[in-house]
């Protein structure tokens, strides 16, 4: 059977991390497929750094434009962030028949449902895992594992360059500067990391869940936001001496009035499981009126647990590129049902 042939856009930290993954697991994931799945094409503005990481026979440009336009090119993976050429690369991949895989919560946040109209009317496929909480499969958790229930709420520790910084500063009493610096270094932080520190990574993952979860447009521009920023080594001990560990939360929830969607920090009883998330780990909690509350724990940044999730996606729809037609899951799966128009409330 002929490969599934994709186009990468961008080899940062994720894509550097994608294509390591692919290629190190290429065997067990083209078994899981019962298909290859090749890289035939990386745009990069740093085209010496996309020669050296990538294969001999993996065609390198500078034009993504290019990849989306290739004919051969079944899936594109999207992850060069911002969102002005991505959203055009993005669209125009759709507008060409190729099934899309982004890691572009920011995008998604703001112009999700301009990209996700676009692709139904297509009929492709607009997958994004790992545009929240990084290696953890939440899209997949709320969408498969929890799809019998009525979601009530979600509240998660979801950005990990934030959560970085709150445990370096508690336990080593760092100062907030240091650290981020730090995370920086370590490729968790976004390329502006004000987005992490106040509070607005966190907003665009919570308002793509609560998307999911209650089936409303994705509404960032109707999120509470505050970040971390305000937050003083001594706010830290403070709250640990009375029992509490102050963590950046986003929170979604149905209310009786609409639905709540916010971020900000909050104080957890040091006894409660999530307050005992460190690092640049993320955690989820969901609850759903059956199953009750889940937990989802895991690297929420980092290039190898989010490629791990990029990869997820990219193996679904291989998967269903593969499949006799007739057994095809329907692609809208992929993409947030509009159950209702609840309104978000004002907080
Ligand atoms: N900057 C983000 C974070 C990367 O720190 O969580 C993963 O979305």
């Amino acid at each position: 059977m002929k490969p599934i042939n994709v186009g990468l856009l961008g080899i940062g930290t994720v894509g550097g991390g994608t294509y390591a993954v692919l290629k190190r697991n290429q065997e067990e994931i083209a078994r899981r497929v019962g298909r290859n799945i090749v890289i035939r094409i990386i745009a990069d503005r740093d085209i010496e750094k996309a020669r050296r990481l990538a294969d001999r026979d993996t065609t390198v440009t500078a034009d993504a434009f290019e990849v989306v336009s290739r004919p051969d090119i079944d899936i594109v993976i999207e992850l060069i962030g911002g969102q002005t050429i991505a959203k055009e690369l993005i669209l125009q991949a759709i507008a060409n028949g190729k099934h899309v895989i982004t890691a572009n919560k920011a995008l998604l946040a703001s112009h999700g449902s301009e990209i996700f109209a676009a692709a139904q009317q297509k009929g492709v496929i607009v997958a994004f895992e790992a545009a929240v909480a990084g290696g953890i499969p939440i899209i997949k958790a709320l969408r498969e594992g929890l799809a019998a229930n009525r979601i009530e709420w979600i509240a998660g520790i979801i950005n990990g360059t934030s959560n970085f910084i709150l445990s370096e500063m508690r336990e080593k009493g760092l100062a907030f500067g240091t650290v981020l610096a730090h995370a920086q270094k370590l490729g968790y932080a976004e390329a502006d990391p004000t987005y992490d520190i106040e509070g607005i990574d966190a907003a665009h993952k919570i308002t793509i869940m609560a998307a999911i979860a209650f089936g409303i447009p994705v509404r960032f521009d109707k999120a509470y936001i505050e970040g971390i920023t305000k937050l003083s080594n001594d706010d830290i001990r403070y709250a640990e001496e009375l029992g509490y560990r102050i963590k950046l939360l986003g929170i979604t929830k149905r209310v009786t009035k609409g639905i709540e969607l916010r971020v900000h920090p909050t104080l957890i009883p040091i006894k409660r499981l999530i307050a005992n998330v460190e690092g640049v780990m993320n955690a989820v909690v969901v609850k759903g009126d059956a199953v009750g509350p889940t937990l989802y724990y895991g690297a929420g940044a980092g290039a190898e647990p989010t490629a791990s999730s990029v990869i997820a996606d990219l193996i679904d729809v291989a998967r269903l590129l593969t499949a006799d037609p007739e057994h095809r899951v329907p692609y809208l799966a992929f993409l947030p049902e509009l159950l209702s128009n609840i309104p978000i409330v004002p907080m």
